[in-house]
């Protein structure tokens, strides 16, 4: 009886799952945003919502879920139910390091999810606060090195972005500061800005305005040219420092979302990345916008796959000369 029952509700949920994606969405859908409101992940979230919402018909409401370097959040997305009525947007870290430093990791980046598409490409900068006394990357290295570990380094949580690509800069400078750590770059950012904690690699957009209205230093961004939005801030290539690394936002669904929902969801984030308004929006805050073929769900898979192949011996490398 109870077979019969199940082959009936399978039977009926395949017949069902065609029309409810083509009625999807019929009420509001939640994305989840892995860290603190205000930064980043957060920011890019926010802008590319609004043009979705209006593409799909129906609101996309940002939830915050902060914790464990990004790793709570899209555990509890990754477990929601696929219907496409809880996404989430998450990034380098989530879907590409965490692997490598959570050996529990409640989900798997490469097959837990269903890729909806990139949203931005985030170069990263060397910030500090404005009253560090370095005034360019040569004195802020010889800083860094006589400070040690009175030296404050914010950061989002372990597997985060400012996470892997501040253990990236300090095994490069040989430098071994005290880690602080955040719920996000956004509160890490007012505390640089009050002078409570001395430096962090962070996504431009987080950092771009502060740094324009002079309230922190930019010793370097880790790009091979220099961002159109701070065409003042040189490159660590020009400087001489083997230092590049640039991060990413993207939006996924859970696994076992209909196809038909995702290339809604994905049609609508082309949509929002070709709306003049929204590009202005994000190239004025330095992010990269992702190419056609670089948006896609089979994009996005690619991506994760080899982020997930090259961040494992990076930080495996890292931590170890961390250790030394
Ligand atoms: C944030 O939104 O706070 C960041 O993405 C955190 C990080 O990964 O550094």
């Amino acid at each position: 009886m109870n077979r019969m029952l199940t082959a009936v509700a399978a039977l009926l949920s395949l017949s069902i799952a065609p029309a409810l994606a083509q009625n999807y969405p019929t009420k509001s859908v939640t994305m989840i945003v892995p860290f603190a409101a205000g930064g980043p992940t957060d920011i890019i979230a926010r802008i590319v919502n609004e043009h979705m919402s209006r593409v799909i018909g129906q609101q996309i409401i940002v939830e915050n879920v902060a914790g464990a370097g990004g790793t709570t959040g899209i555990a509890r997305a990754a477990a929601a139910t696929p219907d496409g009525y809880t996404i989430m947007m998450g990034h380098m870290g989530t879907h590409g390091a965490a692997p490598a430093l959570y050996p529990n990791l409640k989900y798997n980046p490469a097959t837990d999810f269903a890729p909806i598409g990139l949203a931005a490409g985030t170069p990263i900068l060397i910030v500090a606060r404005k009253t560090l006394p370095a005034k360019d990357l040569k004195e802020f290295i010889a800083w860094a090195k006589a400070e040690g570990e009175k030296a404050n380094h914010a950061y989002a949580g372990v597997g985060s972005v400012s996470h892997i690509t501040g253990v990236l800069l300090n095994s490069v400078l040989g430098t071994k500061p005290t880690m602080i750590p955040y719920t996000g770059t956004g509160p890490a950012l007012n505390d640089m800005i009050s002078g409570q904690v001395d430096y962090m690699t962070d996504q431009i957009v987080n950092v771009v305005a502060q740094v324009r209205g002079g309230n922190i230093k930019a010793y370097a961004i880790a790009l091979p040219e220099r961002s159109p939005a701070l065409p003042d801030v040189p490159t660590t290539k020009e400087l001489g420092l083997d230092y590049q690394v640039s991060a990413w936002n993207a939006i996924f669904a859970p696994k076992g979302t209909p196809p038909a929902v995702v290339a809604k969801l994905a049609d609508a984030l082309d949509k929002a990345l070709d709306d003049q308004k929204t590009k202005d929006r994000l190239l004025e805050l330095g992010g990269v916008i992702p190419d056609k073929a670089g948006r896609t769900p089979e994009a996005l898979q690619k991506l994760v796959e080899s982020e997930l192949a090259r961040w494992t011996p990076v930080l495996k490398a890292a931590m170890a000369a961390g250790k030394k």
